[in-house]
């Protein structure tokens, strides 16, 4: 397949409106959901994306109900435990960006299990975006870089673009190409605002627990009609 993005990132929502509909709960939209990222991290697998980031969970997310709440967590943790084996057969690095220290105790620590778990693997790097924000991300570079030049380890004027997208917490992920958002939002919502600068955006109306390999490949496809330019001319031939 030519030109394969390299990096895909996926806002996965509509997992609520995909429960409405069927008279259910909205956590069995949840609960279905989980079955999506499963069938699309083995597909991503099984193209050759280098490196998937699905977004999990937003430090907004702490605002929906406890129970909510309660039932997400419990669901990231059956994964994280379920998963690992998964995981490691498929060659999946695990990585996951956002703040850790506000995920409770037990899922930080599988966290930690399934990062050291996998490290060494040489495949696909899945990453988890959990308690995320990008403007904390942002801020939270801001002042990692403020220290360092208030202590004199860096001068403000080597300050440039690449040096502070070394102190977010993507610092060894290259930028998305595609980004993918289902059930029809046309909203970035806090994610990768920094790294989504000249990435392609993808949105279906698909639900969350409905996108399956078929549409990741029409996404796929319709990317690769895309011309990429980052702010350049188009490329054209010498002829
Ligand atoms: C949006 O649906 C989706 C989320 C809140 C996050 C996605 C979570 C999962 C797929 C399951 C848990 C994750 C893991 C890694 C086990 P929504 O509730 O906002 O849908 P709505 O917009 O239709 O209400």
């Amino acid at each position: 397949m030519s030109e394969l993005p390299q990096h895909v990132a996926i806002i996965m929502d509509g997992n609520g409106r995909w429960a409405m509909e069927r008279g259910l709960a909205r956590v069995q939209g949840h609960q279905s959901g989980v079955e999506s990222i499963r069938s699309i991290v083995r597909a991503a697998g099984e193209l050759g994306i280098k490196y998937l980031t699905l977004y999990a969970f937003s430090t907004e997310n702490w605002g929906r109900p406890q129970d909510e709440v309660g039932f997400l967590m419990n669901l990231l943790s059956n994964y994280l435990d379920k998963e690992l084996a998964e995981i490691t057969k498929n060659n999946i690095q695990f990585r996951m960006i956002g703040r850790l220290d506000d995920l409770p105790a037990e899922i930080q620590s599988k966290i930690r299990r399934n990062l050291k778990a996998t490290e060494a693997n040489t495949g696909m790097v899945l990453t988890l975006a959990l308690s995320y924000s990008s403007r904390i991300e942002i801020v939270d570079a801001v002042k990692k870089i403020a220290e360092k030049v208030k202590s004199g380890e860096l001068a403000a004027q080597d300050i440039t673009p690449d040096v502070f997208s070394r102190y977010l917490y993507t610092a060894e992920l290259p930028d998305p190409d595609l980004l993918i958002r289902t059930s029809g939002e046309m909203r970035i919502s806090n994610f990768l605002l920094w790294q989504l600068s000249y990435t392609e955006i993808y949105v279906t109306e698909k639900l969350w627990p409905d996108f399956r390999k078929d549409d990741l490949l029409k996404a796929i496809q319709e990317y690769q009609t895309r011309e990429r330019r980052f702010g350049r001319h188009p490329v054209r031939s010498k002829n």
